[in-house]
């Protein structure tokens, strides 16, 4: 009995060991104040959106819950507010699987907002064999051309408000992604191919920040990519049934919490002095090198070509 409880001990000193050397990830350390400043952040009413909110929320931030689902949006909005004792957090309507969604979610808020200093481009799927409302791949159409036309909507405000600064979440997951400009709707059947999809949509994300820094230079916005960590949201939802059972356990154990994956994404928002970095990519609150093909401009001023066509609007 003894041996079995000293056993368990030692195991549970060494997962937490584990947890906070190599889990657990580095902690957003600025105390910059969000007072007077408009945040927008997509996809906000669970994981790591909901997290980041929360942290603007908590600076003083007036933040817009951008999400699709009213019911689950008001339920985050009450816990927020309730959390950061701000009740300047509201909900606003946005599919990002419709462009006709993107275009009157940017028409209220620059109806109703005066001013945005901070995009948080969140939203995301892991994967899904159905099709947005335009008829696009429904990973790449969430994950990339819609807040591609959310982003171009919105430009103009941000520039009104500037300093202000865009952060797109990407994903690791990039190194694995591969475009190809003639099949921007790749087969995606099967954990693999919804895999290398997904990573695809990731890639794009990398490329969109890269030209969109180039496109704003001397604007006084910026704009980062963002790899979170591997952590532990409601991103796995589609998983079947035995891939839950085997990964449930190991993502509940060794994945980071949802509060600690945000970190990157708000040290991206607030950080002091990270400007000259605009277009690049970060990890672990760290500015980091990309592989060769996520820094290829030729690839992301084409894919920014595409992506305007797709959405309908005019070359910049
Ligand atoms: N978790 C990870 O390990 C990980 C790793 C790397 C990168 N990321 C990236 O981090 C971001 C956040 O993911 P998460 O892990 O927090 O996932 P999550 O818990 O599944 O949250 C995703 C959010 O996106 C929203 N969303 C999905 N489709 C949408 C649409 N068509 N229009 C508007 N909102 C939509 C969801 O709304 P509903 O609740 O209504 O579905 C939800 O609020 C994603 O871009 C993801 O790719 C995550």
């Amino acid at each position: 009995m003894v041996a079995w409880l000293a056993a368990g001990a030692i195991m549970v000193a060494v997962y937490v060991l584990i947890y906070y050397n190599f889990i657990k990830g580095v902690q957003c350390k600025s105390d910059t104040s969000l007072r007077g400043k408009t945040v927008i952040v997509t996809g906000a009413n669970t994981g790591l959106g909901k997290e980041t909110a929360l942290d603007m929320a908590r600076r003083g931030a007036r933040v817009i819950l951008a999400c699709r689902c009213k019911q689950r949006a008001e339920s985050a909005v009450f816990d927020i507010r309730k959390k950061s004792g701000n009740n300047k957090v509201i909900f606003m309507q946005l599919d990002l699987a419709s462009l006709k969604s993107v275009r009157a979610f940017a028409e209220n808020f620059l109806k109703s907002e005066p001013q945005l200093h901070i995009l948080i481009n969140n939203a995301g799927i892991g994967g899904s064999n159905n099709k947005t409302a335009d008829g696009f791949n429904m990973v790449w159409g969430v994950n990339h051309l819609g807040h591609f036309l959310l982003t171009q909507l919105l430009l103009d405000r941000l520039k009104q408000c500037a300093p202000s600064r865009i952060v797109v979440l990407a994903s690791k997951a990039y190194r694995i992604g591969k475009i190809d400009f003639n099949d921007l709707d790749p087969p995606h059947n099967g954990i693999i191919q919804g895999f290398q999809n997904y990573s695809f949509s990731k890639l794009c994300n990398i490329l969109f920040a890269r030209e969109l820094a180039n496109c704003l230079e001397g604007t006084n916005i910026t704009c980062y990519s963002v790899h979170p960590g591997c952590v532990n949201t409601e991103v796995f939802r589609d998983l079947k049934f035995w891939q839950k059972v085997l990964f449930v356990p190991i993502i509940a154990l060794f994945f980071q919490t949802p509060a600690d994956g945000a970190q990157t994404s708000i040290y991206c928002a607030v950080q002091e002095d990270i400007e000259k970095f605009s277009g690049r990519y970060f990890a672990d609150c760290k500015v980091q090198e990309v592989l060769p093909h996520a820094r290829d401009d030729a690839v992301a001023r084409k894919l920014w070509e595409i992506s305007e066509r797709m959405a309908n609007l005019g070359s910049h």
